[in-house]
């Protein structure tokens, strides 16, 4: 095992923590470590852009960019921590220009904004160009304009290792122990500031927008440790995924002009948001596709799934705005969208909960707020609860860029006052090794495909769009047996080197622990609100439930 000093050990190279390293290289002795090669990160999947007010005081403010995020919350995000995100908007994209991101531009030199679901200025009166873009790849310049600036100013990267512990001394975190998966090699990284910022976890799901990559490990560390999660029941759908696939096919080309059909061929979000329409927050959205289907109007033969219909635009306006759409529908539904309509399904996309923290980054401890000294997390890990109960399009890569910003100001400044990291116990080494071994000596043991199987299959019957007690409590009981099943998962391939198997088997363990989280949580929370959808409590409760649920892992689960 190698022993490693650094003053600051970022987990997760996609944009959140890309901007904390951005914002501390230089100065401070920065190491990123990621599980892929930066570059493959997540965020680079993100297409339609960030937002921010950057229009004159009439066209739009900072302060309507707030209102729209508190309203898409469905009233749960913590409102000062909006304002915090939306005044620093404006800001964070001109730094992303400064350090490199070629924004597509207007013929008079502005960058481009375009319209994006649920961003509306007077009080939802009409739609408002509030969403910055690269045409339709947006996180991916984002991802390379970082990722040079941080070699550029010496951030080290430790690429294809494996987070799998938080070293946790007296209450104070002070490092990591990971994995390099080319050669199994165990690695301790002592650290005076660590940060989670691990990515979302919508791999637990069937139908995803997610990469492979995306299995909350993170989270599951976090629990694993004691720590809560917060508002773990608000899962977003996004309403336009690929079907059958789920591959995203961006808010963008609804923004640009795409409208949804059902197989009548009827623009149906006419009917469910008269105003907004196909640019009605996404929770609305999907809701209103499913209502489409159970009505019978779904279409294909199977009736099982609904139109976006984008040859309105022209095939100029696709070619040139969107770009990998035009590109995913041709190779992955054999369409040419402008001249067919693109078939499509709610695809799980984005998780509104994750590890509680204040709006500089500090990792949440419990209900009374309490901070974990040494420890911070930004990103779709984090819950700075901006996003409350449904977040909006385009807010992600801005929460993104500026709570991974606020995250390196918050630990430059703290390594200025902290004093040295407590030692690292022996304890969480040993924890590490005895759960290794006894995956690799587990040969007889389950088996991780058909267990993610029954997770994903679960989550995606149970745990979705509209949810219920009965199916809940289903999903609740269920989840304890996968997790006593993960308790046993065993691995047949004894190398260490690249083996996937013990990679997917310690992934797959995070994704049950926290698939409990979601459900119980979901199972408490008898409303509706945002991207929580109960049949059974169809109304918002504001009376009993404007709150935040965190959920912490006790001997039985989370
Ligand atoms: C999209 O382009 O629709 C996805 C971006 C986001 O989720 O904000």
């Amino acid at each position: 095992m190698d022993i490693l000093f650094h003053d600051v050990v970022i987990v997760g190279a996609g944009l959140a923590g890309l901007r904390a390293a951005v914002e501390l290289a230089g100065s401070r002795d920065v190491a990123v470590l990621s599980k892929l090669h930066p570059l493959r990160s997540h965020s680079g999947a993100a297409q339609g852009g960030i937002s921010a007010a950057l229009g004159n005081a009439e066209e739009d403010t900072s302060l309507w960019h707030a209102y729209d995020t508190v309203k898409g919350s469905d009233y749960l995000a913590d409102q000062r921590a909006v304002q915090v995100m939306c005044n620093d908007a404006p800001r964070a994209i001109i730094e992303l220009e400064h350090l490199g991101v070629p924004f597509s531009r207007l013929p008079n030199g502005r960058i481009a904004q375009r319209p994006f679901g649920g961003h509306t200025r007077n009080f939802g009166e009409a739609p408002v160009q509030r969403t910055c873009y690269a045409a339709d790849r947006t996180g991916h310049v984002c991802m390379h304009t970082l990722y040079e600036q941080s070699l550029n100013h010496g951030v080290k990267f430790y690429d294809e290792v494996q987070v799998l512990d938080l070293c946790v001394t007296d209450g104070t975190v002070n490092g990591v122990v990971a994995m390099e998966l080319r050669s199994g090699r165990l690695l301790l990284m002592q650290a005076r500031a660590v940060m989670f910022a691990t990515g979302g976890y919508g791999k637990a799901w069937k139908t995803t927008s997610n990469a492979f990559a995306n299995t909350g490990d993170g989270l599951g560390i976090v629990l694993n440790n004691g720590f809560p999660l917060q508002d773990m029941e608000f899962v977003q759908f996004h309403p336009t995924g690929l079907y059958p696939l789920g591959i995203l096919i961006t808010e963008a080309a609804r923004g640009e002009g795409g409208v949804l059909r059902n197989g009548e061929g009827e623009r149906f979000m006419e009917r469910y948001a008269p105003t907004i329409k196909d640019l009605a927050p996404r929770d609305i959205v999907s809701r209103s596709i499913y209502e489409e289907l159970k009505s019978g109007r779904g279409a294909g033969p199977g009736k099982d799934h609904v139109l976006l219909d984008l040859t309105g635009l022209g095939s100029d306006i696709i070619a040139s705005r969107l770009p990998e759409i035009e590109s995913f529908a041709r190779v992955y539904a054999g369409i040419d969208p402008s001249r067919e309509p693109v078939p499509v399904l709610p695809t799980c996309h984005y998780a509104m909960g994750g590890i509680p923290t204040t709006v500089n980054g500090r990792v949440i401890a419990n209900a009374a707020g309490d901070e974990v000294p040494g420890f911070w997390a930004a990103g779709e890990a984090a819950c700075v609860s901006v996003h409350g109960a449904n977040r909006l399009g385009s807010n992600s890569l801005l929460d993104l860029i500026v709570f991974g910003r606020r995250c390196g100001k918050d630990i430059a400044m703290w390594l200025e006052r902290a004093g040295a990291a407590p030692e690292v116990g022996s304890g969480v080494l040993e924890r590490v090794r005895d759960g290794i071994d006894r995956l690799l000596g587990n040969r007889n043991g389950e088996k991780v495909p058909e267990l993610r199987a029954d997770l994903q299959r679960l989550m995606m019957d149970q745990v979705s769009v509209f949810r219920h007690e009965e199916g809940l409590k289903n999903a609740v009981s269920e989840l304890m047996e996968l997790q006593r099943r993960s308790r046993c998962l065993g691995v047949s391939d004894t190398s260490r080197q690249f083996n996937q198997e013990l990679t997917d088997a310690i992934e797959l363990q995070h994704m049950v622990n926290y698939s409990l989280a979601v459900a119980r949580s979901a199972l408490e929370r008898r409303e509706s609100r945002g991207a929580h959808s109960r049949e059974d409590y169809p109304d918002r409760n504001d009376a009993d439930f404007l709150k935040h649920f965190l959920c912490v892992m006790d001997g039985d689960g989370a």
